[in-house]
């Protein structure tokens, strides 16, 4: 990983498939995540909502309506009508002209998946893959999908302390809220925090995080308008996850400037760029 660096004595940029290799199979799918491993993705991002019957599934939006041929929110339905959808036919080319109950042949492209599944997938795989899990909207549910999150870690042995000076988890959590990222930094301090900021507030202008959180991830726009941003969270001790950044220019000003890791929906070509695959 660390052959290809500009940036002497630094590690590899780590590239995170954002919700899969998102680009080239429908989003948040098995088929994507196996696809995302394949590529040589170091880290796979998912976003987590809790459904009415207390699953966590991975589903970006509030609602089912966009990624398949069902309608509702996600926290209204239960984990049983969410597997009678299919989650990968609007992906499909052409999928406009075809009837909206079309089911592909492939299961793992079409069937929801539960973060339990994706943890499953991640502890078999033949190397260390890295997930970076999103809670998303937590204050809706008070806590709940933290504490799932945390019972749900705990059971694949990721809250446990660590044991070896070296270790690093290999499991982070992402939010918009400092708040959600508080709740679980109390339940499971081991757990690295990401606070995700699609603007620079005047707050976190000089690289500062709120207490506890000890990585900054800036959306591409808060690079492009203030690139002086990564220098200034390196120096107040973060790392810097950089979202989502998809086209070869974005990838070169985060090669320049240094950052720790980029979230992309497309894991090989970010890949190849970097001179990494
Ligand atoms: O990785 C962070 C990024 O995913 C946040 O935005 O809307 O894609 O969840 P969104
Ligand atoms: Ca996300």
């Amino acid at each position: 990983r660390r052959a290809q660096d500009a940036r002497p004595g630094r590690p590899a940029i780590s590239v995170v498939a954002h919700r899969g290799a998102s680009d080239d199979a429908p989003e948040h799918t098995l088929a994507a995540y196996r696809k995302a491993i394949e590529d040589g993705a170091d880290a796979l991002e998912c976003d987590v909502r809790l459904t009415a019957d207390g699953h966590l599934v991975c589903v970006h939006d509030r609602r089912v309506n966009r990624t398949s041929n069902g309608r509702g929110a996600v926290s209204a339905l239960e984990l049983a009508d969410l597997a009678t959808l299919d989650f990968g036919s609007w992906k499909e080319e052409g999928f406009a002209n075809e009837a909206p109950d079309r089911q592909h042949e492939d299961p793992e492209r079409t069937s929801v998946l539960t973060l339990e599944r994706l943890l499953e997938l991640v502890a078999d795989a033949d190397r260390r893959v890295e997930l970076a899990i999103e809670t998303k909207h937590p204050t809706r549910w008070a806590g709940q999908v933290e504490e799932r999150l945390v019972e749900l870690l705990g059971r694949f042995g990721y809250t446990k302390p660590a044991m070896r000076a070296d270790w690093t988890s290999p499991v982070r959590v992402m939010s918009f809220s400092a708040r959600s990222l508080h709740r679980v930094h109390a339940a499971a301090p081991d757990i690295p925090g990401v606070y995700l900021m699609q603007f620079l507030s005047l707050r976190h202008r000089d690289g500062r995080l709120p207490p506890g959180i000890g990585i900054a991830g800036p959306g591409m726009r808060i690079l492009r308008s203030h690139p002086e941003y990564v220098a200034k969270a390196h120096r107040a001790g973060h790392q810097v996850h950089v979202w989502t950044v998809n086209e070869p220019a974005d990838v070169e000003l985060c090669q320049e400037l240094g950052v720790d890791a980029v979230i992309t929906n497309r894991p090989k070509q970010v890949r190849s760029q970097l001179g990494l695959g």
